[in-house]
């Protein structure tokens, strides 16, 4: 049996947020989650999260987490405080409690997975995950024998000058043996540094502690403030990009580009400099993106080139070409070789198969056929001030330069839009529309 806590109930004062520390955004996701996901493999039989300074917050982000249990600490009196109140929560548990800290958030499930099994093996009452760190600023220090039997762990605040020396440091991730913590949990006393209850103490209160040092060092940074969390982003960040490039996405300058965790990527995807694609992006073979765009929550077919541009929540086919500086907007749905140009905003719209809309246009809950050429600077008004219309283009329309197609309408296949029309009505197969003031010539005028 096993059950996890994890620690998020700090303020995180070190972070200067409004923000509390664990809802702190980290490669599109979040620090709690991060560390939620790292332990869901094992599959425990409870998992707690303690909350306690904007606890709400922390709950509202975490209520799709199915079967997460929450525990209030307040005040927050520090780490060993904060397990105490799991007390009446896991009376009568037998097994296993694995506890992790919420600001360490590049764990990786076998790591984890690692540390229980030798935990099991070893029938200690606790095994923690430690590292040797060049710097240790920060970290407590664990003093531990050749066995790796832990005998204290003495944070960085209330080391001596020698003992500061020691770079073997606690990562804040232990596997206890509950009935043995909960016995030793109330002896807990404040008398450090910082006056608070530790969690670390536990360790010279209980008979047999063992350490199991990670292999990468990275995996345990702890998150108290910005330098740390821009450190954590740029590793995963590097981590990410090496996977990609490893997998046959080139990257022109990769320092200068961001993906997310649930991004895809096809064969001979070439990424340009300062190009960021985060959420759920899934990018087919060959495709060309950037430089400087954005593209988030995107499926692009294959060989599409995406330069300058944003592209959100939004479907594109193959062979499609966008930009530069267009922005597809949510729902954009662009079919196989389109074109669409310069400053063109799309917005909640199919765009038919070969059609183009090609500068300086606005196309907004709208449907376009197939092999449409929209004019530069054609607009659909699709709002009346109060709700939203649909326009409708039929097969092989085309709209003169700076049309307006003021919606509700329909305009069939095959028509033609003189430029600078403003149309209203709809429009049957085959006609030209022409809805512009006749113009006048006075000869002579001057
Ligand atoms: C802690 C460890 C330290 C370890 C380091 C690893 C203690 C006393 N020290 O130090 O040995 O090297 O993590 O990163 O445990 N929290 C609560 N309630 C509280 C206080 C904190 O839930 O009352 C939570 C925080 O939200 C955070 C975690 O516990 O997620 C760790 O707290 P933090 O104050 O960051 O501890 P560190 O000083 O980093
Ligand atoms: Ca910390």
């Amino acid at each position: 049996m096993l059950a996890v806590a994890i620690l998020a109930a700090g303020k995180g004062t070190r972070m200067k947020s409004c923000l509390p520390k664990v809802l702190q955004p980290l490669a599109g996701s979040t620090l709690v989650e991060r560390v939620l996901t790292s332990c869901s493999g094992l599959q425990p039989q409870r998992r707690l999260l303690i909350v306690g300074h904007q606890a709400q917050e922390v709950q509202q982000q975490l209520i799709d987490w199915q079967g997460l249990e929450f525990v209030v600490q307040q005040p927050q009196n520090g780490t060993g405080h904060a397990v105490q109140q799991v007390l009446p929560v896991l009376e009568g548990f037998d097994g296993e409690l694995l506890v992790l800290n919420g600001d360490v958030p590049l764990l990786r499930p076998s790591t984890i997975e690692h540390l229980v099994n030798e935990h099991r093996s070893s029938g200690a009452d606790v095994t923690l995950l430690t590292a040797r760190l060049a710097d240790p600023t920060g970290y407590g220090r664990v003093f531990s024998d050749q066995q790796g039997r832990v005998s204290t762990i003495v944070e960085h605040r209330d080391c001596s000058d020698e003992q500061r020396h020691n770079n073997l440091t606690n990562a804040g991730i232990y596997c206890f043996n509950w009935k043995k913590l909960a016995a030793v949990l109330p002896q807990l006393c404040s008398d450090n540094d910082q006056g608070e209850l530790y969690l670390t103490d536990t360790v010279a209160l209980l008979p047999i502690a063992m350490h199991v040092e990670v292999a990468d060092p990275d995996e345990v940074n702890g998150i108290n403030d910005r330098c740390q969390l821009a450190n954590c982003e740029a590793l995963l960040q590097e981590r990410l990009r090496n996977h990609w490039l490893k997998e046959g996405v080139t990257f022109t300058d990769p320092a200068s580009c961001t993906l997310s965790e649930d991004c895809q990527f096809g064969r001979d995807v070439v990424i340009e400099p300062q190009t960021h694609l985060r959420g759920c992006c899934n990018i087919g073979d060959g495709c060309q993106l950037g430089p400087g765009s954005l593209i988030e929550n995107a499926d692009l077919g294959h060989g599409v080139s995406v330069l300058h541009s944003v592209v959100r929540d939004a479907k594109v086919g193959n062979e499609v070409a966008i930009g530069p500086f267009s922005h597809l907007r949510p729902g954009a749905d662009i079919a196989d070789q389109c074109r669409i140009g310069n400053f063109v905003e799309i917005k909640k719209s199919q765009i038919g198969e070969g059609s183009k809309v090609n500068h300086l246009s606005y196309i907004g809950d709208a449907q376009l056929g197939r092999h449409v050429n929209v004019g530069a600077g054609t607009i659909t008004a699709n709002y009346d001030g109060v709700r939203k219309h649909l326009t409708v283009v039929g097969d092989n329309s085309k709209t003169g330069a700076n049309s307006v197609l003021v919606a509700p309408i329909v305009l069939g296949s095959e028509v033609t839009v003189g430029a600078g029309s403003t149309l209203t009505k709809d429009v049957p197969n085959g006609a030209l529309a022409l809805g512009r003031s006749k113009q006048l010539i006075k000869n002579g005028w001057q």
